[in-house]
């Protein structure tokens, strides 16, 4: 089992979406994913048509409930959620004195006997509490990015971020892969740009990448993955080559 943390603080680079898609195409390979809504926004939640749970991730931290209690089945082969909603917002501020707040989320799955492929856990943009839980709970860290000089100097701040859970908190995280994501499909990258960034991250950055699509936004209106949406389109091929990518690093 390889619990994967999708994470950046920066908002709206395809956190959710790879989460969502990444978990659709592991399922593919007849993998048994779990998919774990970290965010208070509920989107991994809403984007995949799940509306109908007891309990979310809040019980699972913060009045000890075990994961496994909380899952609940999607409407996709291979697929369980742990869902998330508004009142996770007030998590923080529930946590605030409570000992060990960092473990909370790795303690909740040492109470399960889960029995799954992967975990992924799609954080929120922000890296608050929630978020180094999810960094002390995961083996690894996948960084989705969106091709941009001003992202790669947020990136220094994930960075910092990591060594100080890696230095303290969770000796064993790795970093799974960079994924460039929304990449403009009209031009190619910048040449300086790409060398930087094969420079910064070496063999860490994915070969897949995910270009713009107008199908992902319409897959997820339809709450649905994109292979369940367009199984033969262009991003739907991206996200299957990511997850052989994400299997083969195993
Ligand atoms: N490949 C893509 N092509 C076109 N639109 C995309 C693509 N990937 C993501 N988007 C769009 O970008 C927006 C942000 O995506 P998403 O919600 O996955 O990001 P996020 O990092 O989870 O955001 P947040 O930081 O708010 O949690 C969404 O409207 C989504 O539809
Ligand atoms: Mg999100």
């Amino acid at each position: 089992m390889e619990i994967i943390a999708v994470c950046n603080q920066k908002g709206g680079c395809a956190k959710t979406t790879t989460a969502v898609n990444l978990a659709a195409s592991l399922a593919d390979l007849n993998k048994k994913v779990l998919l774990i809504d970290n965010d208070p926004q509920g989107n991994l939640t809403g984007s995949i048509g799940v509306n109908e749970y007891k309990n979310t991730i809040l019980d699972c931290l913060v009045n000890d409930l075990s994961i496994g209690e909380a899952v609940v089945k999607s409407n996709f082969d291979n697929i369980d959620i742990l869902a998330a909603d508004i009142n996770y917002a007030n998590a923080e501020l529930a946590l605030a004195n409570v000992k060990n707040k960092e473990y909370l989320l790795k303690e909740a799955f040492e109470r399960s006997k889960l029995d799954y492929d992967y975990i992924l856990i799609d954080c929120s943009p922000s890296l608050s509490l929630t978020t180094i839980n999810a960094l002390v709970a995961a083996n690894s860290i996948l960084i989705p990015l969106e091709p941009s000089i001003f992202n790669l100097e947020g990136l220094a701040q994930l960075i910092k971020i990591l060594r100080l859970v890696m230095d303290n908190l969770n000796k064993k995280l790795e970093i799974k892969g960079v994924l460039l994501t929304r990449v403009d499909t009209r031009s190619n990258l910048p040449k300086q740009f790409e060398e930087q960034l094969h420079e910064i991250f070496g063999d860490k950055l994915f070969n897949t990448m995910i270009h713009q699509s107008i199908s992902v936004v319409r897959s997820q209106i339809e709450k649905k993955p994109l292979l369940y949406y367009e199984r033969w389109g262009k991003s739907s091929r991206e996200y299957i080559a990511l997850a052989k990518e994400v299997a083969k690093r195993g």
